[in-house]
């Protein structure tokens, strides 16, 4: 069995398989530019951020009904089990959805015909949490948020992502203000390819809880002492990394330095049907390129539930703790 963790960095429609993606479109009756899996596997080849959202946004054409939410959830939560998640945060991008004129009810209760069953059919804990296309207009974001009220019972906090550079965190002060008093968690994607200038203006003006990915911090001696000082989570995705060419390789990677550093560092997968890993998978490949040792991969793993959203059961961060240090390599 794999080590026990949590998974904070997971975009649900990045666990579109090949494989689910074909049979969905052919439920659906939607026809995908490529003849088979091999063909489609062949456009897995992503230079940066950008031409990868650009077949991510592609693929989810073929989501159309809660109950391709609901599968597409539960075959991660299925993968996710094989690989000793406990406990998923699992982002989700509705804009996207709603752009194809499917409603919030759709993509929300589907999610949740999965994640409400997923601890007694995968034995994993789970949150939502719904981001924002920050290439998308701050208005669009608060209607967004206004089309989620009658869900909030199932969304614990809000997340912003999709192409970075040019639109930065205070675009969406707004709605962060929004969505605070509504009494939502708050976590950005901040510093993946975006300079560290956005990592503290994402704390500093949406206030956020836990920074995703947050790699650029590295460049600011001042920002990283800071982040430390104040134990903010940073939700790492190397698999991710290399694949949108943030690092040349693995053995690049600057987690060592980071966890040396004093930095609150998790290990996540992002968008793992596109990246070629889940989140035992990415363990795995620091542990290998990286060298880690046991006791560091058993931190990260502590830390993917010091930096979970679990305040409403602190029984159950206490058992997921426990699991971890009880855990033999
Ligand atoms: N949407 C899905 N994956 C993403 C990533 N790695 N960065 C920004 N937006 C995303
Ligand atoms: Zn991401």
């Amino acid at each position: 069995m794999p080590l026990p963790k949590a998974e904070l960095h997971l975009h649900i429609e990045g666990t579109l398989e090949p494989d689910l993606a074909f049979e969905l479109a052919a439920r659906n009756g939607v026809k995908l530019p490529y003849a088979d899996t091999d063909e489609l596997r062949e456009a897995y080849r992503f230079e940066d951020l950008q031409s990868f959202l650009d077949l991510y946004y592609e693929l989810m054409a073929v989501l159309r009904t809660e109950r391709d939410f609901e599968d597409l959830a539960d075959a991660y939560l299925a993968r996710a089990a094989t690989q000793g998640v406990r406990h998923a945060e699992i982002f989700f991008d509705p804009q996207a959805h709603l752009a194809r004129g499917l409603d919030m009810g759709t993509v929300v209760e589907g999610l949740w015909r999965a994640l409400g069953r997923s601890e007694e059919n995968h034995g994993i804990s789970t949150k939502l949490i719904m981001c924002f296309l920050r290439d998308e207009s701050a208005d669009s974001a608060l209607e967004t948020l206004d089309a989620a009220r009658p869900y909030l019972d199932r969304i614990t906090g809000i997340g912003l992502d999709s192409a970075e550079v040019g639109h930065p965190p205070v675009k969406f002060r707004e709605v962060y203000e929004a969505a605070a008093a509504l009494g939502l968690r708050r976590v950005a994607h901040a510093g993946e390819e975006g300079p560290p200038e956005y990592i503290a203006e994402a704390l500093d003006l949406l206030g956020v809880e836990r920074v995703d990915h947050g790699l650029r911090c590295m460049e600011d001696p001042a920002l990283v002492e800071r982040l430390v000082r104040e134990r903010i989570p940073l939700t790492l995705c190397p698999l991710s990394n290399v694949r949108l060419r943030a690092v040349d390789t693995l053995a690049d990677h600057p987690l060592p330095a980071m966890l040396d550093a004093g930095l609150l560092c998790t290990v996540n997968s992002d968008d793992p049907a596109y990246f070629g890993g889940y989140a035992e998978d990415n363990f795995r490949a620091v542990r290998e390129s990286l060298g880690l040792t046991e006791e560091r991969l058993r931190e990260l793993a502590r830390n993917s539930f010091l930096a979970s959203f679990l305040e409403d059961d602190e029984e159950r961060r206490a058992r997921y703790l426990a699991e971890v240090d009880a855990y033999a390599f």
